[in-house]
């Protein structure tokens, strides 16, 4: 869900009584320039810190940094020895992301970068399983992101992936190669004998799954 100018009242109130936390990523999100809309909102990043505290989560990997705002959130709520690498394709946004974090106390949790996604996880050697992956990128690689992290994941660990309803793209027929990614990641990530599952019904629809 983008932040926009006609957030509404709804927003705004939950905003004000429990996102008080985003202020110290206010500036993180501001450098985004032009593309502050494709941020997680400061409610989405609330929630998604949340699920990984309730879920004690250390280890965790994010596809899809833009400048770290969603990263912010999620290194906010790791242990003291807890780790996020977030990778992200664009030198120019990886840079921007960089400086973002040296700001940030949880500097030190986080391993940034820059790679394609899928790439990138093709050839990703962990010496410890993850506790959650959080899928924020390339809509037409959500398929294979989805396979490629299942092995990195331990069992109980978390997939947590933005965007799923693709502006209703997975309901409404619309035809494209976004469109059938999306459903097929969708399909697959509600797989009972896999994962326990649910799209969280934000605006954009946000994927929890749990690993069986
Ligand atoms: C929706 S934005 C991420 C927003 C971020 N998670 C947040 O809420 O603050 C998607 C990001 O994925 C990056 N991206 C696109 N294709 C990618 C790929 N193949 N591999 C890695 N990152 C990619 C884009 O450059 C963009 O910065």
């Amino acid at each position: 869900m983008a932040r926009t100018e006609d957030t509404t009242k709804r927003q705004q109130y939950i905003r004000s009584l429990y996102c008080k936390e985003e202020a110290a990523f206010s500036d993180v999100f501001q450098t985004a320039g032009e593309k502050k809309g494709i941020q997680l909102s400061p409610e989405e990043g609330k929630l998604v810190s949340m699920i990984l505290a309730i879920h004690k989560a250390k280890y965790v990997l994010e596809i899809g940094t833009l400048v770290g705002y969603s990263c912010c959130w999620i290194a906010s709520v790791l242990p003291e020895d807890g780790k996020v690498i977030t990778i992200e394709k664009s030198k120019e946004n990886f840079e921007i992301a960089k400086k973002n974090f040296a700001t940030t106390k949880f500097k030190d949790k986080i391993i940034t970068i820059n790679a394609d996604g899928a790439t990138y996880l093709k050839g990703l050697e962990l010496d410890y399983q993850l506790d959650a992956v959080f899928i924020d990128a390339k809509k037409v690689d959500y398929p294979a992101y989805l396979n490629l992290s299942y092995t990195l994941l331990r069992k109980g660990g978390l997939i947590i992936a933005d965007n799923t309803l693709l502006f209703g793209g997975v309901y409404d027929s619309q035809p494209g190669e976004m469109q059938e990614a999306m459903k097929k990641f969708n399909m697959e990530i509600s797989d009972t004998e896999k994962y326990r599952s649910l799209i969280f019904p934000t605006n954009e629809g946000l994927t929890v799954a749990i690993k069986i």
